[in-house]
């Protein structure tokens, strides 16, 4: 050691100091290129484990990196760098999805939007621009604020984007359509780092696949909207809640289908059934509480006497506005709905009409759940479907605008490995039971998807459809960088 010379060592070290410092940064050179308001999140920190949570945690993709971006360019950057990695990246707004598939997004870079969460209002109050992290509550209160409304979802810590890019249901479908119908423009990064803009002039191919099959083309950055004024006489909103034992099941949804086919009934009247467990109702088995919603301070005279007339154990009504209307539903922001963390399964059967022994056989597989899963619930969804039958079922991806009922089994649960492969066995005897009562193959809603469907199931069975998605595909997604939300290969 008497040889060493020190200056030598120092010279060297302040030479290599750039080299040595590049090698460090070297997983992390991403950084210093991006916004100012951008933040990078290394596994280990607080943060990182926060940003990686999501609203179920049954199905998790596990990063190396989180990049909670702000600008368009921090997208493009943070894909050019995973692609020079050979990194794979997803997207997440709401952080909702709950598909199988999302969990095959390990060792990847988690692409955070919240932060690019600007709405304005634009074009004399016709449309609304959103950047692609906007979250369905925040755009409601928005928009409601300014006397406007648009399609929004019935969930407000869900993005708005995502479900877009799979259709998009909600309160105002019966009068304004999808939420993908609202859908003008939409800018997105694609998997080479390029920004194009999609609508009916620019790209209308891939804006056609972006509203049903948007999942798998870009990271969109920012949408336009339209948006419609809210009439004065629906400023509020009733909800009633009739709840039912289930000894009224095969009477209760005999009227419901009456209803689907009943031309009085209002294009704003939606009808939203749920199963669970409620023990100061029924301490043996589930209830049924059939939710009624109108833009009016009551529903219409006709429906509530119909309901009435069963003689339902209870009647909850109340007024609100549209933002409480996701409230009422337990999915505001702090409601349990909304609560990220738990396990959660979920798998949808689109229905045209409600097949009652296949119900009566859904309510027991229901009810014979073993009690850890007793905080499951089970959803039949209709939202009227007048104007969604009105747009050209060839002007948009997605492929089910007939479908009339949403049901949907969702199994909630303290996160427990050994009760995954119970509540999956739940869900497809459900699934199973009511595709057969349905009398077709399985139609699967996309953003509901559990993630086994078959790619006709999600995107629909006309041969065309798959065949342009696979074109458009090969052309902008060549290396499959988008395959963790139903994937069309
Ligand atoms: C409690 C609850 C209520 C719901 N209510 C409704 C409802 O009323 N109506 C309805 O239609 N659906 C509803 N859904 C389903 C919902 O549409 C899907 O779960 C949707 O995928 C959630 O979007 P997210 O942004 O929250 O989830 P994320 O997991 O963040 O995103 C879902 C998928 O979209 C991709 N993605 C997200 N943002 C972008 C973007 N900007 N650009 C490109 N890709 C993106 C993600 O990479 C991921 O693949 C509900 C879901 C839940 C859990
Ligand atoms: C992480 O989440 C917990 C619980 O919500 C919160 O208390 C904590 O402050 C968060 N930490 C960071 C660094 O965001
Ligand atoms: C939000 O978007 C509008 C329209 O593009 C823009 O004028 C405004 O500056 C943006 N606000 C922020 C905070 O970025
Ligand atoms: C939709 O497009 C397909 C394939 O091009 C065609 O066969 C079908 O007739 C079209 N339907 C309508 C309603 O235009
Ligand atoms: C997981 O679920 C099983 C089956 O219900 C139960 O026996 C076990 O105690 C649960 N584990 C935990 C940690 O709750
Ligand atoms: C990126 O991909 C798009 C669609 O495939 C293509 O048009 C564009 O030329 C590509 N850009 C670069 C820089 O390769």
């Amino acid at each position: 050691m008497a040889y060493f010379n020190y200056r030598f060592f120092l010279i060297t070290l302040v030479a290599l100091a750039p080299v040595l410092l590049s090698v460090r940064l070297g997983k992390d050179n991403l950084a210093p290129s991006l916004s100012g308001q951008a933040r990078v999140l290394y596994p280990g920190s607080d943060e990182f484990a926060n940003a990686s949570v999501r609203w179920s945690a049954a199905k998790s993709p596990a990063y190396s990196l989180i990049v909670k971006v702000a600008t368009e360019a921090d997208v493009q950057k943070t894909i050019l760098y995973a692609n020079q990695k050979g990194k794979s990246f997803l997207a997440v707004s709401g952080g909702h999805g709950t598909t199988s598939q999302i969990a095959n997004a390990k060792g990847g870079i988690g692409i955070h939007l919240g932060r690019m969460n600007n709405i304005s209002i634009v074009d004399d109050g016709e449309a609304a621009l959103i950047e692609g992290g906007v979250q369905n509550g925040d755009l409601v209160s928005y928009l409601w604020a300014r006397g406007k409304q648009t399609a929004t979802t019935g969930c407000d810590c869900v993005g708005y984007i995502a479900p877009i890019l799979g259709g998009g249901h909600g309160w105002l479908r019966g009068r304004y359509g999808l939420a993908a119908d609202q859908l003008l423009s939409a800018r997105l990064v694609l998997a080479n780092g390029t920004v194009v803009e999609a609508s009916e002039v620019e790209n209308p191919d891939l804006f056609w696949a972006l509203r049903g099959a948007g999942h798998n083309f870009g990271v969109v950055t920012q949408a336009k909207l339209r948006i419609y004024d809210v009439p004065p006489s629906e400023r509020q909103w009733t909800a009633s809640g009739f709840v039912f034992k289930e000894d009224k099941l095969e009477a209760l949804f005999e009227v419901a289908n009456e209803v689907l086919d009943d031309p009085e009934r209002p294009a704003e009247l939606t009808y939203y059934f749920v199963f669970a467990f409620n023990r100061e109702v029924d301490a043996e088995q589930p209830i049924i509480t059939l939710w009624v919603y109108y833009p009016s301070t009551r529903i219409p005279e006709k429906f509530d006497e119909q309901l009435r007339a069963l003689i339902p154990v209870a009647v909850e009504t109340s007024t609100t506005d549209l933002a409480g209307v996701n409230a009422h539903l337990l999915a505001n922001k702090d409601g349990p709905a909304c609560a990220e963390g738990l396990s959660r399964k979920l798998t949808p059967i689109s229905l045209q009409h409600y097949p009652i022994p296949s119900i009566r056989r859904s309510f027991e597989i229901f009810a014979n759940m073993p009690a850890a899963l007793h905080d499951s619930v089970m959803f039949l969804e209709n939202y009227p479907n007048d104007r969604v039958l009105e747009i050209d079922a060839n002007s948009t991806a997605f492929p089910n605008r007939i479908g009339k009922i949403l049901a949907s089994p969702l199994m909630t649960y303290a996160p427990n490995a050994s009760l995954d492969a119970v509540a999956d066995g739940i869900i497809d005897d459900i699934r199973d039971a009511l595709v057969k009562g349905s009398g077709s193959n399985l139609v699967a809603y996309i953003n509901y998807a559990k993630g086994d469907e078959s790619l006709e199931a999600v995107y629909g069975y006309e041969p065309w459809r798959l065949e342009k998605l696979r074109r458009l595909k090969k052309e902008f997604d060549p290396f499959g960088r988008f395959n963790f939300f139903a994937p069309i290969v």
